[in-house]
């Protein structure tokens, strides 16, 4: 198994990837990845993480079917006008093919999060279900899809999932007091790694006071 070890590199070229091989991930490669995650940094150290490695066809059915349908919900509008030749385009062919393929992902990782209202929110505000920790979360999720790329799987974040919830507690046995932040299909790629597309840092960001620039490191367009 060959790894990238230049981190920049890897970060550059971490592209989502949602065209992926039946063939299964082994074990001692998913534990590297799950060990990834748990390196993150989170809120007091609490580590308020869970994970769960769904690989069962069952389970895997139950989940693609609902990702599949919403999916398709959410951007029945979008699709219709698409130029798949487009970036935009090719990017929403990519994500189509992934819903309707989700069953057939080797691995779908469901990272978790115990649920707990943000210190910001006065008790007397908290009502109904916390949200989970996101950002004790998202750490561990970028961490999964570092580790990922690096040891040559692919991979992307998706959250489709928040359509169908409460189905996925009831189905799976996850407890109320914990959310599905993210959902990971995770295989080896079929598709090819390549240069991510981002606006360039400096675009986006600011010195000193909001607008304001400094060339090469921050040319802000707001
Ligand atoms: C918060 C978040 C939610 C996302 N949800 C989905 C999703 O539900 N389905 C999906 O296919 N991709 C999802 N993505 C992936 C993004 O669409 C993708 O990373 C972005 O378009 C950039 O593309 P690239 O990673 O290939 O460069 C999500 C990404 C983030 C950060």
């Amino acid at each position: 198994m060959s790894t990238e070890n230049d981190i920049f590199e890897v970060m550059k070229t971490m592209r989502a990837m949602r065209r992926l091989k039946p063939d299964p991930v082994p074990d001692h490669v998913l534990a590297q990845v799950l060990e990834a995650g748990t390196c993150a940094p989170s809120g007091q150290n609490l580590q308020r993480w869970s994970f769960l490695v769904v690989e069962d066809q069952a389970g895997k059915k139950f989940f693609g079917e609902r990702y599949d349908y919403w999916m398709r919900e959410r951007f029945a509008d979008v699709l219709r006008d698409i130029d798949y030749s487009s970036a935009a385009g090719r990017q929403a062919k990519a994500a189509m093919h992934l819903a309707s393929h989700m069953h057939e992902v080797p691995v779908l990782l469901f990272c978790c999060g115990t649920r707990d209202w943000p210190f910001a929110v006065a008790p007397a505000e908290r009502v109904g279900r916390a949200p989970p920790s996101y950002g004790s979360i998202y750490p561990a999720v970028q961490n999964i899809l570092l580790a990922c790329r690096a040891l040559g799987l692919g991979a992307s974040l998706t959250t489709m999932h928040q359509m169908f919830e409460d189905d996925m507690h009831a189905f799976f046995g996850i407890p109320a007091t914990h959310g599905v932040v993210a959902v990971i299909p995770i295989g080896y790629p079929a598709g090819k790694f390549g240069p991510i597309t981002r606006e360039p840092a400096p675009h986006k960001t600011h010195f000193n006071r909001w607008g304001q620039g400094k060339p090469g490191l921050a040319e802000p367009m707001v």
